[in-house]
């Protein structure tokens, strides 16, 4: 396995542009590692050890993140004896000045904590609202139709009210330890003296170029004198800076009820395909805690964020199914027909049934019931294929008529993993939904565009979508921050972007993890095999073609794809060991 690992990593470190990437509706998906430059000796040896298939390992902290600049960040204050909150924070902050395109203030996140003094699980929801202006016709033409889904993304009407900075303040106020200013230091120092746009940036600048062309703010950002920025360019950002200098000084207020708030929602309204989010929809924004959903897996606990995440929720069916399976080794297309066709149930389920249940109820508990997930199971004794399926009928007070959800959601996001020097854990998946979300930006940062979560239709023959839009609703995620427990201590936490092939990311990752033996860093590398609806998507250009034929033969229609997850995972014991997605710039530093 060690063999198909190393030679894995090295074909994507070297991949370039394919012209299946230029062809697909998403943005490319770019296989760079950023050059350790300007940082520390840490930074080189963590890029050394992710190269070689290595964890990095520590004793007494960890952070994994997607840009070693927010990583270091995030490390400085946990060096320092910061709280995982604190470091967070510090990280976030820095993500959203080096990979924009990704996660910020602008957008949305779910964390999941795990307290070592209480031994508790929090999950707090930091998801974006639709404005209490929208319909469930928001992103329908004049006659009902579905709009196409570029045409909702760009410009104000996909912008929904950004959680990140409430749900940063939420987090520094139950467990923060270092001084709220103190958290924004990095991120300011690199936003006003700039820093190297790293390969990946800048790949996704030339690629969306035109979409970035769209809003005068945005294109002069990205695409200064008309020009898309380059690689190893040193990019300030003057306005992100400011922002985070008042953020630092004041709090959050400006940002949901002064100066940012009004030049949030004049941006959203006065944009090509304007939006109504109002002040209102941005002094209202609340933070929920949500019970933790788990499921059992191998003995462990696998909990993560509920409802309006369908996260925890399919990633817990996937691996609730497969507890009663033997699932041999990554090698056996057996192995994959189990995972894919659980993958295919646990789709089935979420198009149904999940949604925000705030809104709509949801069957939660039903979902991960170790007895229907047993009888789901039972599905997947032969020897092919599944010929279809369908949502199952879980347990549920509320059962009522409804059709299955056609909401698209295209890979963007980013994750953070990390444990403080107390020991407790943090596992937060932060977005502004697509690349560049709406590709709208005001005061140094760009807005989300997490509405086109929702389905953009409402109902089918009459009959409603859990998904569909509502004022105040919270769009349907897949982000699945994850922290696994055996006998209620903490053992892994981990998460990716990917949009709704997060699901399968983490599952996958936590199967190769718990059942094949390979260490943290090997598990977040290996090649994907991802099923959600039925066409099963090899990761073009690793060992996983191989597994090509054996698949069609039991059925399935195959696609080689790049599938750029970016799976960040902290694997806790007496040692931390982190590891990070080679298809991305991340790393893990630990002490
Ligand atoms: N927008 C990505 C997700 O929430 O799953």
């Amino acid at each position: 396995m060690r063999a198909i690992i190393s030679c894995l990593t090295a074909l994507l470190l070297a991949a370039p542009l394919t012209a299946q990437q230029a062809a697909d509706t998403v943005a490319p998906e770019v296989s760079t590692v950023a050059g350790a430059g300007a940082h520390g000796p840490a930074v080189a040896a963590a890029l050394a050890a992710k190269s070689a298939g290595l964890p990095v390992e520590g004793r007494t902290w960890m952070i994994a993140a997607a840009n070693p600049h927010a990583a270091e960040a995030g490390a400085a204050i946990l060096a320092a004896g910061g709280s995982a909150a604190d470091a967070m924070i510090a990280a976030q902050t820095v993500l959203g000045l080096v990979e924009p395109q990704s996660s910020g203030l602008g957008g949305g996140a779910f964390l999941v904590w795990f307290d070592a003094a209480t031994g508790e699980m929090t999950t707090l929801d930091g998801r974006e609202t639709a404005p209490l202006a929208a319909t469930p016709r928001l992103f329908q033409d004049a006659d009902g139709k579905p709009l196409g889904f570029f045409d909702a993304v760009v410009g104000g009407r996909s912008v929904g009210t950004p959680g990140t900075p409430a749900l940063m303040a939420e987090a520094h106020r139950r467990w923060g330890k270092t001084p709220w200013p103190r958290l924004f230091d990095d991120a300011t120092r690199l936003a006003r003296d700039g820093f190297a746009v790293s390969p990946r940036l800048a790949a996704l600048v030339a690629y969306d170029a035109e979409r970035l062309a769209v809003h005068s703010a945005t294109a002069a950002y990205f695409l200064p004198d008309g020009a898309p920025l380059a690689e190893g360019d040193i990019l300030k950002n003057p306005a992100y800076a400011e922002t985070l200098r008042v953020l630092a000084r004041q709090g959050t207020r400006p940002f949901y009820s002064g100066r940012i708030a009004a030049d949030i929602v004049r941006t959203v309204q006065e944009a090509p395909n304007a939006g109504v989010l109002s002040l209102a929809d941005l002094s209202l924004y609340t933070v929920p805690e949500r019970p933790p959903v788990c499921a059992s897996f191998r003995g462990m606990d696998v909990c993560g964020m509920g409802p309006p995440s369908s996260g925890a929720l399919s990633v817990g069916q996937i691996l609730g199914m497969l507890d009663h399976l033997p699932v041999t080794g990554p090698e056996d297309p057996e192995t994959w027909r189990m995972i894919g066709d659980a993958g295919r149930l646990a789709f089935a389920d979420r198009g149904r049934y999940i949604a925000d249940s705030d809104h709509v109820p949801v069957p939660t508990e039903g979902l991960v019931d170790p007895v229907y997930l047993a009888q789901r199971a039972g599905l997947l004794r032969g020897d092919k294929a599944l010929d279809s399926v369908a949502p199952g009928q879980p347990e549920w007070d509320h059962a009522r008529a409804l059709v299955d959800d056609e909401s698209l959601e295209l890979p963007s996001t980013s994750h953070i993993s990390i444990v403080d020097v107390d020991g407790n854990v943090l596992s937060m998946t932060t977005t502004i939904e697509n690349a560049f979300g709406s590709r709208l930006m005001t005061n140094g940062f760009l807005l989300n565009n997490e509405l086109t979560d929702f389905s953009f239709r409402s109902h089918r023959d009459g009959v409603p979508i859990a998904n569909r839009v509502a004022p105040g609703k919270r769009p349907r995620s897949s982000m699945a921050p994850t922290i696994v427990l055996r006998g209620g201590r903490p053992v892994l936490a981990i998460g990716s972007p990917g949009g709704s092939r997060i699901i399968p990311y983490v599952a996958h990752s936590i199967i190769a993890w718990a059942d094949w033996g390979l260490n943290i860093q090997e598990a977040v590398a290996l090649p994907h095999a991802v099923n959600r609806f039925g066409t099963y998507d090899l990761e073009a250009g690793t060992p996983a073609e191989a597994l090509q034929p054996a698949l069609e033969a039991m059925g399935y229609t195959v696609k080689l794809r790049d599938l750029n997850s970016g799976l960040h995972a902290i694997e806790i014991g007496e040692v931390l060991r982190g590891g990070a997605d080679p298809r991305r710039e991340g790393i893990a530093l630990g002490r």
